[in-house]
């Protein structure tokens, strides 16, 4: 038998197949106190994280996962859109018009997709999400921190918030917050996103892991619990 090394290198990337793993994994830890669960994601052209989300058994204790989905990119978004997961009733193409007429392409059932810069989205929409995942490809730098900041607006209690970017190439600022944090980059990190977002925020995981160039993948928790105990099924009220 010959393996085609070269082929498997480029097309297999094992450390991102763990950071998409990694996110689901913690999804399943929550006692989440709904059914649905709602995805904030940025998916690329290939859906690869939605996908994988998508093959999770039915016997699982969601019977429904609901997934919005930003693209910038114009080129990226017609890919994604014509690569979008088909529903049983057809895919529909309409406009945003909160979002400057944004393109949104959806398959009429759980997948919206979005031709919009992920945080104009979270400043406008008044839906909140139990899972966000800005999975940036880029490094730390200003715009990146408010796109974190306004997830502040649409991260549910328990949720998770998951942030991937490169590693290094940050602005000078975010260089010198860095070298003064004791923790370095990932702590530097948590520090901003517990001022951020929510200073209950706890870090769960997290991982460096080789792309296209070097990443940093973590994942945070908010009051996982609090909310919980507080919760009434609705069959017992
Ligand atoms: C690393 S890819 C996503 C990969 C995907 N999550 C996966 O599991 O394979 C990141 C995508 O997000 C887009 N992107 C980056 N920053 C964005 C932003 N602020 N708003 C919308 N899209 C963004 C990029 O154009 C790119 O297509």
């Amino acid at each position: 038998m010959s393996i085609n090394y070269a082929r498997q290198s480029k097309s297999i990337r094992y450390g991102k197949l763990e950071a998409r793993t990694a996110v689901i994994d913690e999804i399943f830890k929550i006692k989440w106190p709904h059914k649905t669960i709602r995805l904030l994601t940025l998916p690329g052209a290939w859906w690869h994280f939605e996908r994988q989300v998508g093959v999770i058994p039915k016997h699982s204790r969601f019977s429904h996962f609901s997934l919005t989905c930003c693209e910038r990119d114009r080129i990226v978004f017609n890919n994604a859109a014509l690569r979008l997961p088909r529903g049983k009733r057809g895919i529909k193409i309409g406009w945003m018009k909160e979002l400057n007429n944004a393109k949104v392409v959806t398959n009429r059932n759980d997948i919206v997709l979005i031709n919009c810069n992920i945080a104009d989205f979270m400043a406008i929409t008044e839906r909140k999400y139990d899972v966000v995942w800005l999975d940036f490809c880029g490094p730390i730098h200003d715009n990146v921190m408010d796109s974190i900041a306004t997830t502040k607006r649409v991260v549910r209690t328990p949720g998770l918030l998951a942030i991937t970017f490169m590693k290094g190439r940050e602005t000078p600022f975010y260089t010198d917050l860095i070298h003064q944090n004791p923790n370095g980059r990932a702590g530097m990190i948590t520090n901003q996103i517990k001022e951020m977002v929510n200073p209950e925020i706890e870090q769960v995981y997290i991982s460096e892991y080789k792309d296209t160039t070097e990443m940093i993948h973590m994942i945070f928790k908010i009051n996982p619990y609090k909310e919980i105990n507080s919760y009434v099924p609705r069959n017992r009220l």
